[in-house]
């Protein structure tokens, strides 16, 4: 039996009780058979969940990308590492072997040298889905400076906050993009945002659109004539397993987003473990996931764990709606893509389409499904399970987070039997619990609570970017001891777990994490706004949407309300980006509040609802008279 794939139930409970019952043991050998080190760990782990603080591979010496590049170069440098499709279909799509990929690091690496970027420098990348983006992350890792990914479809406040949180000395942005039918001046955003930034000295533009940019004298230049004089052989940085590999971003549920803090040596392992079980991933397999690498699927599914694994991982620049809707499934047969990867929101979207733009492609190809992001409903399991997998391809429904860096709660195909609606059982190391609002472990089947993590795993998040209290205080205080997920989750008859969703103000939209209080904050910024707060309510694509209730000033009340809705959205799409928009707004004279002046979410939360029968006792707030006010112009 390898250590390192599972090929049966059988053997997944074999391994996942080793996993358990002697971690230290299973990951050294995991990290022993797969992995190219510069120096072996002394340590395999040390933890304390109190401070908190945990080491995994401690004392080990590794390059992550010698084990995503240099190491596979011998048997795999004709193969195809990144398969780049463009959003235009009838440009061609990009084969970038192995060996190519190796030299293009290795030339960005260089640049990134000569421009004066160093280990441990902090390098903020604000790119489209080109070759160039996971180039330059790659490149980061050669020379251990710290990469920060920006989706690209942040605004340029958002994108500054990002910066300046964790002093980046440069940003790689492209001269525009391509998304479906529209061209996004990528340039001015980073342009716009840098006139809040004192600590880049550098901007990297990269060509994708040959617009016609302005360039700042001394700040700006031009990629590619640098990548040109650049040498295609750059030494690889010795790095420390603990050092930082990388920071991203994810929203809280107040305050600023938080820079979670990823390691090297734990990442990598994990990432890579997880994407060959996950995944089941063979030699000849062509993978796709959908997701963009501004996010942590990004980063750990089609950038880190396939190419660990000397995977095939295709690179979409476009969108599922252009040109039309049958783009994905034209884009699997045309590949031959083996697993596709994406998350349930596109499912919805795909779903109410047609069949006809499913059944003009053949699907043949697909071996293994997945979805990630957010809770899957029944209806759209079934579309995918029945149209995209016709019946034959097991649907992993994968569980994690920003925070845990990879894969936490999954089937693994062809082993784990799948049931819609659940991401089924941890993976080998995982340890979940189900806690109630005491505190206390809630313990045996059909049950459920909040989900959280009582024992350490390799990917992840170590502490949040120059702020290690507010990661203890967020993860690690509501129940001490443990890891606090922020979902909660149900626990069946057999012991599968299904996600609920998320039981603080994080909302997702269309699988993408939003935090209530800066949307508030952007709202706030209205001239006419007083207060405002957010909740979801159920979409039938996006799974949530926004719900504001807004505050006017008297100023505001004799204004047109759709303008002032039209303007308060402009507002978000400026300071967030257009995916945190809201899809209502009622403006409302008062919010109910307790007696400390706590907004109540939870009555708000229900109106949105739609259930606002049982509100509970409202007797205690101290404006009980405006609930049946905000009930009665309910939208
Ligand atoms: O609520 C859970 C939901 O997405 C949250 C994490 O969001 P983010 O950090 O942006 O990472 C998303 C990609 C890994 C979780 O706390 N979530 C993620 N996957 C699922 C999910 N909810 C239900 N089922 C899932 N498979």
């Amino acid at each position: 039996m390898s250590t390192f794939q599972i090929k049966n139930l059988e053997e997944y409970f074999q391994v996942y009780r080793k996993s358990v019952e002697t971690p230290e043991l299973f990951w050294a050998e995991v990290a022993e058979e797969h992995f190219l080190w510069r120096k072996r760990w002394d340590k395999v782990l040390s933890w304390d969940f109190s401070k908190p603080e945990v080491k995994w591979f401690e004392g080990a010496k590794l390059n992550i990308t010698e084990n995503c590049l240099d190491r596979h170069l011998l048997n795999r440098g004709d193969k195809t590492a990144i398969l780049f499709e463009p959003n235009d279909p009838n440009e061609p799509a990009q084969h970038i072997s192995y060996r190519e990929l190796y030299e293009r690091v290795n030339k960005f690496a260089n640049v990134l040298k000569a421009q004066g970027i160093g280990k441990g420098d902090r390098v903020c990348i604000y790119l489209p889905m080109i070759p160039e983006l996971a180039v330059s992350v790659l490149a980061c890792a050669r020379i251990g400076a710290i990469h920060s990914v920006v989706f690209a479809g942040f605004s340029s406040t958002a994108l500054a906050t990002r910066i300046n949180d964790s002093d980046c000395k440069m940003v790689i942005t492209s001269d525009g993009s391509y998304r479906g039918g529209k061209v996004i001046d990528l340039k001015k955003i980073v342009d716009d945002a840098l006139e809040e930034c004192s600590t880049v000295e550098t901007v990297l533009v990269a060509k994708r659109i040959q617009a016609e940019v302005p360039m700042k004298e001394g700040r700006d230049k031009w990629l590619q004539p640098l990548l040109d004089e650049a040498s295609s052989e750059c030494a690889a940085e010795v790095m420390d397993a603990e050092d930082p590999l990388f920071i991203l971003y994810t929203s809280g549920s107040t305050g600023r987003p938080k820079g979670m803090v990823h390691t090297t040596a734990g990442y990598m392992v994990y990432t890579a473990y997880t994407f060959k079980n996950v995944f089941q991933y063979e030699e000849d397999d062509i993978y796709w996931c959908t997701a963009d690498i501004g996010w942590i699927t990004g980063h750990s599914y089609i950038v880190y764990g396939p190419l660990a694994n000397g995977a095939t991982t295709l690179m979409f620049e476009g969108v599922p709606s252009y040109p039309d809707w049958g783009r994905f499934w034209q884009v699997v047969e045309k590949h031959k893509v083996t697993q596709f990867y994406t998350a349930p929101t596109a499912i919805r979207a795909l779903a109410r389409q047609g069949l006809e733009y499913v059944e003009k492609y053949d699907l043949s190809s697909l071996k293994i499904l997945g979805t990630v992001g957010e809770p899957i409903n029944d209806e759209a399991w079934h579309w995918y399970n029945n149209h995209i997998g016709k019946g034959r391809c097991p649907i992993v429904d994968t569980w994690w987070q920003t925070e845990t860096g990879g894969i936490l709660i999954s089937p693994i195909p062809f082993s784990t039997p799948t049931k819609p609606t659940f991401a089924t059982l941890p993976l080998p190391g995982i340890q979940p619990v189900l806690m109630d609002t005491d505190g206390k472990e809630v313990q045996g089947r059909s049950v459920s609570g909040r989900l959280a993590i009582k024992f350490p795993w390799p990917s992840m998040a170590r502490t949040i970017w120059g702020d290690h209290e507010r990661y203890r205080e967020t993860y690690f205080s509501a129940f001490p001891g443990k890891y606090f997920t922020g979902d909660g989750a149900l626990r069946d008859a057999e012991g599968y777990y299904r996600i609920t969703g998320r039981v603080d103000d994080v909302i997702i939209v269309s699988g993408h994490n939003l935090g209530t209080a800066p949307i508030e904050a952007a709202i706030n910024e209205h001239p006419v706004v007083a207060e405002s707060a957010i909740v979801g309510f159920p979409h039938e694509i996006k799974g949530n949407a926004l719900y504001g209730y807004v505050i006017l000033k008297p100023a505001g009340e004799a204004l047109d309300p759709d303008a002032l809705r039209k303007e308060i959205n402009a507002l978000i799409a400026g300071q967030i980006g257009p995916i945190a928009k809201l899809d209502k707004i009622q403006f409302v004279s008062g919010l109910p509040k307790t007696r400390s002046g706590k907004i109540m979410r939870r009555i708000l939360r229900k109106i949105a609802n739609n259930d606002f029968e049982n509100l509970g006792d409202i007797s205690t707030l101290l404006n009980p008279e405006v609930v049946e006010e905000i009930i009665k112009n309910r939208l």
